[in-house]
């Protein structure tokens, strides 16, 4: 069946282009972006992978592990990634997981045979420590991603992880915040001490919590 939010995330046994690994083991307690491509030696690809190298940084202060996937041999994997550090000056230190005989793939559904037979789509899956499925986004191969908005969702999903609040359309790292529907009124000032409105019963706001 497929994958849905707040699954667990299948573990798997995996070569990649930093040595063998045990998923669950590799995630450690980290969250994840398990991303799948196309294949190796494509132009949006390339980029795309290129610019999750040049993104590490901002993965890693909010404790993110980033993991990608496609059907491609190690050996092409490895050849690939030098086109993608000299053409997107950058240094992919993170692992490629080489996946010819569809076992993530086929695990994490990231084959859609209706839009591209045989090569696994542009799959996006953020995991967090508790190893459960907090985001699923597919993208079809002419679309490259945005990874400032996979970095805006980590910022929310772990925001909304500490507080009973939940972020609205657009919002960007401190900008106003919902208050949970959870949390009755009467409750807001001494759970949110900086401040609410109420802009209707069930749409209330504060400043994010953890912003000065
Ligand atoms: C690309 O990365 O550019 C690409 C990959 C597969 C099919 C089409 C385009």
């Amino acid at each position: 069946m497929a994958l849905r939010l707040g699954d667990v995330a299948p573990n798997f046994q995996a070569t990649t282009t930093e040595g063998d690994i045990d998923f669950y083991q590799w995630a450690g307690d980290s969250w994840v972006v398990l991303f799948s491509h196309p294949a190796d030696f494509t132009p949006v690809c390339t980029t795309e992978l290129g610019t999750v190298a040049k993104y590490r940084p901002e993965f890693a202060k909010r404790n993110v592990k980033t993991i990608a996937v496609s059907v491609d041999p190690l050996g092409s994997h490895q050849e690939w990634v030098k086109d993608i550090n000299e053409t997107q000056c950058t240094v992919v230190d993170y692992p490629l997981i080489a996946d010819p005989n569809r076992t993530v793939a086929d695990l994490y559904d990231m084959i859609h045979p209706n839009a591209i037979d045989n090569l696994t789509v542009r799959s996006v899956y953020i995991i967090g420590p508790d190893r459960k499925i907090k985001l699923m986004l597919t993208y079809p191969a002419s679309t490259g991603r945005n990874f400032d908005e996979i970095l805006r969702v980590i910022d929310s999903l772990q925001l909304t992880a500490k507080y009973s609040v939940a972020t609205p359309a657009n919002w960007t790292q401190g900008q106003d915040v919902i208050v949970s529907l959870a949390v009755k009124t009467e409750d807001i000032p001494a759970k949110f001490p900086k401040g609410h409105q109420i802009i209707k019963p069930y749409l209330r706001t504060t400043p994010q919590p953890d912003k000065n």
